[in-house]
């Protein structure tokens, strides 16, 4: 069996993220990237929000494929020809990626994520189970910029960004990145998966769910940064603010501070009034037709696209 190979671009560098999250910290209106969100905790705890009956995207992205996993694949290959290279956006364990080789049988996969360690062991699993594919890891951060190594992607590719992580993006960076899927598929396709505008009190449930796990994963952030900065903030003290804004249509994560305090880690110091908050994650929403004009403004040609039947979320296949 071949060793997947990895390619290590960028080791998470403690210094330069510890100095991003005290510039974020240190804003008038206080926001960190929503990268702190995933550290191993929050990764687990993300899985688990996905269970979760409130939050729909991850099950109805998935009866999508179930419903028209043929189609998809063939309008992928119509792009891409025979064989592509399969491109994994935030591959994670590659779980969802895994579940389309039946179908397109790429003869390489490319796992692309922040977390190189994750990436390894998912690749190795992966290899075993799929000996036939050749398996590549790329730790990147894609939202500073999708530049992949040279070699990596040698014909045309299907790109594949499932779960409606572009929505974690604001429209003028999705754009950015689609142009940049687009020129990585060098001629191939990109697959995305995409979540609707729908009313406020189902957005607002499914990113503040009863049992807390959205609160918990969104609270996590003060441990990784108590990690990263030497931080003493103190979870307790914060609580968990979903907020839906249906003009923007958008969700946004937010801690928001129960008390006046004080957050110190080396060499500075933070004051926070009762009801201050900290930004760390928006959730944009997307219509048909604002979607499909954004893949055009990112160069796109759109080619099909699917939804559930109650128009909850959407698959988008563009060259
Ligand atoms: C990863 N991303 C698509 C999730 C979302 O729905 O925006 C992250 C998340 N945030 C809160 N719940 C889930």
């Amino acid at each position: 069996m071949p060793e997947p190979r990895l390619i290590v671009i960028t080791r998470p560098d403690a210094a330069a993220l510890a100095a991003e999250a005290a510039a974020g910290l240190l804003q008038p209106a206080a926001a960190v990237s929503p990268k702190f969100l995933y550290d191993a905790l929050g990764s687990r705890l993300f899985d688990a929000i996905t269970e979760l009956d409130e939050y729909y995207p991850t099950r109805t992205e998935a009866t999508i494929f179930a419903a028209h996993g043929a189609a998809i694949a063939d309008a992928v290959l119509a792009a891409t020809g025979p064989g592509p290279v399969l491109v994994d956006l935030g591959a994670g364990d590659g779980a969802k990626a895994a579940r389309l080789f039946p179908r397109l049988a790429p003869r390489r996969y490319v796992a692309v994520d922040i977390s190189a360690g994750y990436l390894r062991a998912a690749l190795q699993r992966l290899a075993r189970e799929h000996p036939g594919i050749e398996m590549l890891g790329v730790a990147l951060d894609f939202a500073a910029g999708l530049q992949l190594p040279e070699g990596v992607v040698d014909g045309p590719a299907l790109v594949f960004y499932p779960g409606s992580s572009i929505g974690n993006f604001a429209p003028e960076a999705a754009r950015t990145l689609l142009a940049d899927m687009r020129r990585a598929s060098r001629g191939g396709a990109v697959l995305l998966g995409v979540d609707l505008v729908k009313p406020a009190p189902r957005l607002q449930v499914a990113y503040d769910d009863a049992l807390g796990v959205t609160a918990a994963f969104n609270l996590n952030v003060l441990r990784r940064l108590n990690a990263l900065l030497g931080a003493d903030f103190q979870p307790r003290q914060w609580r968990h603010v979903a907020l839906v804004d249906a003009a923007a249509a958008r969700v946004e994560m937010h801690l928001q501070a129960r008390e006046p305090l004080v957050v110190r880690w080396p060499g500075h110091e933070r004051a926070f009034a009762a009801g201050e908050r900290i930004h760390t994650e928006n959730a944009h929403k997307w219509t048909l037709p604002g979607f499909a004009a954004l893949l055009a403004e990112a160069g796109c040609e759109q080619m099909r696209h699917w939804t559930d039947a109650a128009g909850d979320f959407a698959l988008f296949v563009a060259r």
